[in-house]
C-alpha cells in the first residue's frame, strides 16, 4: 500500500504535489471509488481514473548491478557524487532495493516496483545476503566463534547464518571473512567487525538471496528474468 498522490506520480501522469490537487478537487477514482481524502493509501497496482482518464501502471523493470565503489545508493547527493541510478540505461524511475555504502562493491537489485521493495526489505522476509569483508587484523578463530554464537551489535543480536575465514595473511596482517546475514541495517558489516575491534577497509556483496554477481564486471548490469522476478516475489509473498 502506498499514498495515493505517490502512486499517481509512479505512473508518471504528473507531480506528487499536482497529483493531490487532483485528489482534492475530486478528480480521482480508485477501484471505482472517488476519493478525495489526501493520506489515503492504495494498492500500487489498483485500478486509478484521473479525470476521466485510466492511468495505465509503468512496465515493471528489474536490474541486477554490480554496483562499483565511489558510487551512492540514493537519488540524489548533495555532493554532487555519481548516484547508482546514473549508471543503468532507462526512462524508468528506478531506485535500489536496499543500500549498499558508498565505498562498497556489489551486487544490488534496483526496480521500479514498489511492492517487490516493501517486501524485500521487510525485516520478516529475512533475505540472506552474503559479503567478503577485508579486515585490517587477523580475524582470531576466537572471535570467530564468538561472532557465530552471536554478539550484540547497536543493542541489536546479531547471528550470522553462516562465517568463514577465507584467507589470512599473516605479513600483511588481514584477513578476508566470508558473513551471511539477513540483517539490513545501514552499515551492518561493518558495525559487526567495529563490536569485535576489527576495521572492514574493503566489502563487497557477493550475493543477495539466490542472486549471484555470475560474470557482471564492475559497474556491469542485467536485467532479472521473469523467473527470477517471479522467484523473489514467491518467496516474499
Ligand atoms: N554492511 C555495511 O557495513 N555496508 C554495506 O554497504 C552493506 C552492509
Amino acid at each position: 500500500m502506498e499514498r495515493l498522490q505517490k502512486v499517481i506520480a509512479s505512473r508518471g501522469l504528473t507531480s506528487r504535489r499536482k497529483a493531490e490537487e487532483l485528489i482534492k478537487n475530486g478528480l480521482v477514482y480508485v477501484n471505482g471509488q472517488k476519493v478525495t481524502e489526501l493520506g489515503t493509501k492504495v494498492n500500487l497496482d489498483a485500478d486509478i481514473i484521473v479525470d476521466g482518464k485510466h492511468l495505465e501502471s509503468k512496465p515493471k523493470e528489474y536490474y541486477l548491478l554490480n554496483k562499483p565503489r565511489g558510487v551512492i545508493c540514493s537519488l540524489k547527493d548533495e555532493k554532487n557524487r555519481k548516484i547508482i541510478t546514473d549508471l543503468i540505461a532507462t526512462e524508468a524511475r528506478i531506485y535500489p532495493v536496499g543500500r549498499l555504502d558508498y565505498d562498497t562493491t556489489g551486487l544490488i537489485i534496483l526496480t521500479n516496483d514498489g511492492n517487490l521493495t516493501n517486501k524485500l526489505t521487510h525485516p520478516s522476509y529475512e533475505v540472506e545476503k552474503t559479503y567478503i569483508a577485508k579486515l585490517n587484523k587477523i580475524f582470531t578463530v576466537d572471535d570467530l566463534y564468538k561472532l557465530k554464537e552471536g554478539i550484540k551489535v547497536d543493542g541489536r543480536m546479531v547471528r550470522p547464518k553462516r562465517l568463514k575465514i577465507k584467507a589470512t595473511d599473516k605479513q600483511k596482517n588481514t584477513s578476508i571473512v566470508e558473513i551471511t546475514i539477513i540483517e539490513g541495517r545501514n552499515h551492518i558489516v561493518k558495525n559487526i567487525f567495529k563490536t569485535l575491534g576489527y576495521e572492514v577497509t574493503k566489502l563487497s556483496r557477493i550475493s543477495y538471496d539466490f542472486l549471484t554477481l555470475g560474470h557482471l564486471k564492475s559497474g556491469e548490469y542485467r536485467k532479472l528474468s521473469e523467473q527470477e522476478v517471479k522467484k523473489l516475489l514467491k518467496k516474499s509473498s
